[in-house]
């Protein structure tokens, strides 16, 4: 069983101000799918802090890290550059993968800034900040995730099927 980590990136989430659905949302999701919660927490949109955990995370060897919020085009949205800045590797697929399959159910979806990498042998995948956004975006992919991971552990090593 996969663990997972998820990081809600959100001033208000941060201050106690807004309830945390799209976390819920993410955790509602994993569990329903077989993967286990390992780490939970809020930060604000700040740089520094969302590197933090995401490193802090990827150190202590949890698969998967789901962020939510900050994706944006707002002065404060700043989630994909921490997760670049921690990046080891791109896999730009999984976001666009997103981004498209969003883009048949809203257009703004292209106003998400999202991206996708791996640190160690995490994956770290941003999703948007609300919980309709990261419902869709997370159904969506869940599927073809298990596989994504198994190669980054080194438990399968090729995509034949029969
Ligand atoms: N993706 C999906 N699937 N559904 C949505 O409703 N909303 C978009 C986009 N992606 C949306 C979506 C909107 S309106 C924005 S502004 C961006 O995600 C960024 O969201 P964030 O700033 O909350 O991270």
């Amino acid at each position: 069983m996969y663990k997972v980590a998820v990081l809600t990136v959100s001033d208000k989430g941060s201050q106690g101000k807004r309830e945390d659905l799209s976390g819920k949302k993410i955790i509602e999701i994993i569990e329903k799918n077989g993967y286990k919660l390992e780490k939970y927490d809020i930060v604000a949109d700040e740089k520094e802090l969302i590197k933090e955990k995401l490193i802090e995370y990827s150190n202590d060897n949890i698969e998967l890290i789901l962020t939510t919020g900050g994706t944006g085009f707002s002065k404060r949205d700043v989630t994909p550059e921490a997760t670049l800045e921690v990046s080891e590797k791109l896999c730009l697929g999984i976001s666009e993968a997103i981004r498209n399959y969003s883009m048949t159910i809203t257009k703004r979806a292209m106003l998400s800034r999202a991206v996708s990498v791996i640190r160690k042998n995490s994956l770290i995948i941003n999703m948007p900040g609300s919980p309709k956004a990261v419902e869709e975006s997370l159904e969506y992919i869940i599927d073809t995730l298990d596989h994504a991971l198994k190669i980054l552990q080194g438990d399968a090593s090729e995509c034949a099927r029969k």
